[in-house]
């Protein structure tokens, strides 16, 4: 396994397997690697002849209130786990060559970016976008798989790349649960085993208004209601977001007919989670 620091020296080892007929598989990630991380790896092993991964914990995509310093790191954890999944490459680039003095070019995905997170989070997706658009420029994927559980930045990196005609293949990859339900984040480690136990509401929550699809509501606003309820079994939560949205431009809906998602983000202390199931809609 290749640990490569330098952005150049990434573009020229992606250049040579692309010469030598090689498909390249890419995953990018902020590090702290947990199952849902090395799930999307797999993922992309299964697709490519060569797997790079990116471990970059990217400070455009914070604000300067958020835990960009406080953010867990720990490469010799990381590097060990990417050997054992069979990982080729690991692109480990400084912030500094990545944004050196000067830098001054962002990627805007205008209409999506506005609903949901980017509502309390106003610059994240241009940060999100941006460094996606550098990766893809550096590693030269024909292939990245994200997570759904980030639902947004999914639909976000589709676009950008529909949109900006990158000739890459996105994947989309189910969320990775624990085994009682909490979708595995690297923010988890930030819990305490009392907040960890509010954690699990959030997935309860989903589970109910999912619980009330299946009975025949499709009334947002009732599906929203419930989850609701639940969330508010914890004084400790503070619920950002709680919507149900089109999957298709991410507006909310009154009444589901189409495809529809419930995402949710709260805060639990100072620790803010996020996690979506989706409805099917029509047939
Ligand atoms: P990070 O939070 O490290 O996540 C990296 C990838 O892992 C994303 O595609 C995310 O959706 C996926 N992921 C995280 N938790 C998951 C889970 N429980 N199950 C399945 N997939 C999961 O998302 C980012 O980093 C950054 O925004 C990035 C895209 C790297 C740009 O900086």
């Amino acid at each position: 396994m290749k640990i490569i620091r330098d952005p150049a020296q990434m573009q020229g080892y992606a250049e040579t397997l692309r010469h030598q007929g090689k498909r390249i598989g890419f995953v990018p990630t902020m590090g702290y690697l947990h199952e849902g991380h090395l799930s999307l790896v797999r993922e992309a092993r299964n697709k490519a002849d060569c797997v790079v991964v990116s471990i970059f914990v990217n400070p455009t995509q914070f604000a300067p209130s958020e835990d960009l310093d406080a953010y867990p790191r720990d490469f010799a954890r990381d590097e060990a786990l990417l050997k054992e999944v069979g990982t080729d490459v690991i692109f480990y680039p400084e912030a500094q060559t990545m944004y050196p003095e000067g830098y001054q070019t962002f990627v805007t995905v205008e209409n999506l970016s506005k609903n949901l997170c980017g509502m309390s989070r106003p610059t994240h997706f241009r940060g999100v976008a941006t460094i996606v658009t550098k990766l893809f420029n550096i590693v030269k994927p024909h292939v990245a798989v994200f997570g759904q559980k980030d639902f947004q930045q999914l639909l976000v990196i589709k676009r950008m790349v529909e949109d900006l005609n990158f000739d890459v293949e996105i994947i989309g990859h189910p969320t990775v649960r624990e085994r009682d339900g909490l979708a595995m984040s690297s923010r988890n480690t930030y819990l305490s085993s009392e907040e960890r136990a509010d954690a699990l509401l959030l997935k309860k929550a989903l589970d109910k208004a999912k619980e009330c699809y299946e009975a025949g509501v499709r009334h947002a606003g009732s599906l929203i209601e419930r989850a609701k309820e639940v969330l508010e079994q914890s004084p400790r939560i503070r619920i950002d977001y709680l919507k149900v949205c089109d999957t298709q431009d991410l507006q909310d809906i009154d009444v589901i007919e189409g495809e529809a998602v419930m995402a949710v983000a709260v805060f639990i202390g100072r620790t803010r989670l996020i996690d979506n199931c989706v409805f099917p809609g029509r047939g």
